[in-house]
């Protein structure tokens, strides 16, 4: 499928409609591209202390595999399947600090690095336990404060994330009062598309237009993602000691972190059906003070704006008359390389 995506932007055309509406397709990509890809383990900070046990859904809604955070006695973190080796119960439902786990159903035990200890009424049971009966244990990539997992990754964590590391550190702190839950009936892709240009800008987002300068904006391609910055307009508020006003990074396939001089926002976008999408809002303050102001000051409103162009293009790929269009080459680079990216790995 990659070779359905030029990879000279000039003679290129988007993606073929039907990406945004098959559902056979919309599968496909869910094993393809979602379960191979890493994905923010949400609350994760509440993991810090030692016997730490935080169970968590990957890509809940998606991708939807049952796992556990721990932290054991020595402060080492793992993430574990949360499936029980014995009949598949869930094997801890609830954060908690303990010493080791113990399934709820038959009684299984395992230490916090996921070896299995022994149940009851096991006994005579040939090579019982072996390594078979230990929870699996999946990969972890660490982006302090943020941490992800990955079942089985098509990519390197830090061939994703090391663009970013700059712009990370313990200077941000999270707030939960900047958590939002938005659904949309349109299809993920469309939603990325979107994020992905600052073109419509100036068409879609009037208040946000004022704040930042069109002609400086500038889109970079990463191996695994891109890098939108966006300069302050005259008197908008800008990162100290230069004209930035936004970080616009896209992590491949749906993680979006913007940092702005008041802290980041983070954007998970989660693919619930064909024509329906959950985006996740989560928010993490460095500079209380400088809170909505600048780009990253209208969020709220900015997002319902980028929702309705969304929703109605989710109307306009249903159309018997449009398939594909063409890409701007000034403006829609990021587009064209998350097609690119997104195509490649269906082959
Ligand atoms: S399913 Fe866990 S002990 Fe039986
Ligand atoms: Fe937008």
């Amino acid at each position: 499928m990659a070779a359905l995506i030029d990879a000279d932007i000039r003679k290129a055309r988007t993606l073929p409609a039907a990406f945004y509406r098959d559902a056979v397709l919309f599968e496909r990509m869910r094993e393809r591209v979602f379960a191979r890809s890493w994905q923010l383990v949400d609350g994760a900070e509440r993991a810090a202390a030692r016997g730490s046990v935080l169970p968590f859904t990957l890509l809940e809604g998606c991708v939807d595999e049952p796992l556990l955070l721990t932290r054991d006695a020595d402060g080492a973190l793992r993430a574990l399947s949360n499936v029980c080796t014995h009949r598949g119960n869930l094997v801890c439902t609830a954060a908690a600090t303990l010493q080791g786990l113990r399934c709820g159903y038959h009684g299984r035990r395992f230490a916090l690095d996921g070896r299995c200890l022994g149940m009851p009424e096991f006994n005579g049971v040939s090579g019982f336990p072996s390594p078979s009966d230990d929870l699996p244990r999946v990969q972890l990539g660490e982006l302090q404060p943020l941490l992800f997992a990955a079942l089985d990754p098509a990519f390197g964590f830090d061939d994703l994330v090391t663009p970013v590391r700059a712009r990370m550190g313990s200077h941000l702190v999270p707030d939960p009062e900047g958590s939002r839950v938005y659904e949309i009936a349109a299809n993920w892709a469309l939603y990325c598309d979107n994020y992905l240009e600052g073109f419509h800008v100036p068409f879609v987002h009037g208040e946000l237009a004022a704040e930042i300068e069109y002609g400086s904006y500038r889109t970079e391609l990463l191996s695994w993602g891109t890098l939108q910055v966006a300069e302050a307009s005259a008197g908008g508020d800008a990162f100290d000691g230069s004209r930035i006003a936004a970080w616009y990074f896209f992590l491949f396939p749906n993680t979006m972190l913007n940092f702005y001089p008041w802290g980041l926002s983070i954007n998970v976008v989660v693919p619930l059906a064909v024509d329906r999408t959950r985006i996740v809002y989560r928010t993490w303050v460095a500079d209380p003070s400088r809170r909505g102001k600048g780009a990253g000051g209208g969020l709220d409103r900015v997002e319902l704006e980028d929702e309705a162009v969304v929703q109605q293009v989710q109307q306009g790929v249903r159309s018997r008359l449009y398939d594909r269009g063409r890409y701007s080459p000034s403006r829609e680079a990021g587009v064209h390389h998350f097609h690119r990216l997104l195509t490649g790995m269906l082959d």
